[in-house]
């Protein structure tokens, strides 16, 4: 266990799932399905109320694992997220003032949906100090209240994942999004590497929305490009064909670099998965720094590229997508 895990041994922990966006970052933000499959690694959050000592106000102890740079570079947004779970949830820390610890095993790293696993783990300790049993919906939503602090106008994809854990398919509406379960009948095995480089979700976002405001027809045309493999991968998860996945992640790598948020050092990774004997990869999240993902076909294979990427990445881990 962690420092932070062993901290927080003991007491009522409530956690929130990292994640990987197996099909769809970006395009999903123009309302069309994604796959997001949740992490085993998660955030976890002790709050104490004030008591006698001090009786207002908000401390926020971070003990998160997280690649270098990381927490300061966020530490702003993360407080601003905070507050707006706590507004959400009705608890005004002028009046009663909250000490909130963070820890749990998953690694903040831009890509993994750090931010969402932060905000529903809040959101589920809030809840819980307030003696309120929440709905799974209604802590998403105020997973979904807190992640606008990081990102301004998120999809709602990582919130979705940190609550509800699996393989996902979900798609933003003009009400509340869809989102489906979707059973794997075996394990898919993956590696995830960090290109070490902290991307900004919504400096990001915008940017793709300015190109496709500019030249909506070279947009239309990646978007059904991008359905074509969403609809292939579909069918490539019921029958667990890891081989298709794999070469329908190289296909969408190929359409996030033509949507330009890819970036070279995400390419250099990836091509090194692929040399290693990876079946796929393809960046996952915002892109332009951030994480990338590889399948492969079996355990000897994933141990092979982890160590291909271990040479090259700052952090490489081992997941499985159940
Ligand atoms: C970020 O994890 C995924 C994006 O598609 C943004 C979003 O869906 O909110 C880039």
């Amino acid at each position: 266990p962690t420092r932070a895990s062993k901290r927080l041994k003991g007491q009522s922990q409530h956690k929130g799932f990292g994640k990987l966006i197996l099909f769809g970052e970006h395009f999903v933000v123009y309302k069309v399905p994604a796959l997001v499959g949740a992490v085993a690694a998660y955030t976890e959050c002790v709050v104490e109320p004030s008591s006698a000592e001090w009786s207002h106000g908000l401390i926020v102890e971070d003990n998160r694992p997280a690649i270098p740079g990381y927490k300061d570079e966020k530490a702003d947004e993360m407080l601003e997220g905070t507050q707006l779970v706590l507004k959400h949830l009705g608890w005004d820390t002028a009046k009663k003032g909250l000490k909130i610890t963070l820890g749990g095993d998953l690694c903040a790293v831009s890509g993994i949906g750090a931010s969402a696993a932060n905000c529903v783990s809040v959101a589920r300790a809030v809840a819980a100090a307030q003696g309120r049993s929440l709905s799974e919906e209604e802590i998403n939503a105020a997973g979904y209240e807190g992640e606008k602090g990081y990102h301004g106008e998120p999809s709602g994809i990582d919130n979705t994942a940190a609550t509800y854990g699996g393989v996902l398919k979900f798609q933003r509406t003009d009400g509340a999004p869809l989102f489906e379960t979707r059973k794997l009948a075996s394990p898919a095995l993956i590696v995830y590497a960090s290109t070490g480089i902290t991307a900004s979700t919504s400096k990001v976002v915008a940017d793709v929305k300015a190109k496709k405001e500019k030249e909506p027809k070279w947009f239309d045309g990646l978007l059904a490009e991008y359905l074509d493999i969403y609809n292939a991968a579909e069918e490539a998860l019921k029958t667990c064909d890891w081989k298709a996945v794999g070469a329908l992640a190289d296909k969408n790598h190929a359409l996030l670099q033509q949507l330009t948020v890819s970036c070279p050092e995400l390419d250099k990774l990836v091509d090194a998965a692929r040399g290693a004997g990876a079946l796929g990869a393809k960046l996952a999240g915002t892109g332009r720094g951030g994480l990338m993902w590889a399948i492969c076909a079996d355990a000897k294979s994933q141990q092979a590229v982890a160590d291909a990427l271990g040479k090259i990445a700052p952090q490489v881990w081992k997941t499985e997508f159940a």
